[in-house]
């Protein structure tokens, strides 16, 4: 037996602690925005877009001016993390209570070529009555997709007969003046989003 396994052994557990002390801290220690929530925005996130809505009419980001808009890029035939997250964003506007009046859940396809403003049109209904869904040329969603830095590429297996999406899941909050104010990480709990929704809502009324 070697005398000095224990000691290896006690030092790597030493260690593991150590960085799992040192991940909790940074994962605890509150970001510049705290008081707002949500992750810090890069102040080049976002911009101007030019796309077409789930009833087939043209939309730029004018149309959400005004209020605040929660923005989601993902497509129709995800198995389950657009749906998920849209339905998330359904509860943090539902959480809001009135308030959630002021702000408008919005679905950008990252898939254009199935997703027509048709299947649009079917899908949105399912999470919220007021869900805009948003698609356009390739030209258009590629454009936008890198102001907001989504990153998204078509899988093909072999093995199936259809195609996937990777694509990147943030949820943006645009404040009224369309900056992008707050992004959230997929899976943010519902109230979690509410709340600094709630916050940005207060800075913005008290500012
Ligand atoms: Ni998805």
């Amino acid at each position: 037996m070697n005398r000095k396994l224990p000691i290896i052994v006690v030092t790597l557990v030493v260690a593991v602690f150590a960085f799992g002390a040192w991940l909790n801290l940074r994962v605890v220690e509150p970001p510049e925005n705290a008081a707002v929530g949500g992750l810090v925005v890069n102040v080049n996130i976002g911009g101007d877009f030019a796309l077409t809505d789930h009833k087939g009419e043209r939309v730029t980001q004018k149309r959400f001016l005004g209020k605040y808009a929660l923005i989601y890029f993902g497509y129709t035939f995800c198995p389950d993390v657009c749906p998920t997250e849209l339905g998330e964003m359904a509860l943090a506007i539902d959480e809001l209570g009135a308030e959630g009046d002021a702000v408008t859940p919005v679905m950008i396809s990252i898939d254009p070529v199935r997703d027509t403003p048709e299947v649009l049109s079917e899908y949105v209904p399912l999470f919220h009555e007021r869900l805009v869904g948003l698609t356009g040329t390739y030209a258009e969603i590629k454009d936008v997709a890198e102001k907001y830095r989504v990153f998204y590429h078509r899988v093909d297996d072999p093995n199936y007969t259809y195609y996937l999406m990777d694509h990147t899941s943030f949820v943006y909050l645009l404040d009224p003046a369309g900056k992008v104010a707050s992004m959230f990480r997929y899976g943010t709990p519902p109230e979690e989003m509410a709340e600094a929704i709630r916050q940005h809502m207060r800075v913005r009324d008290n500012g």
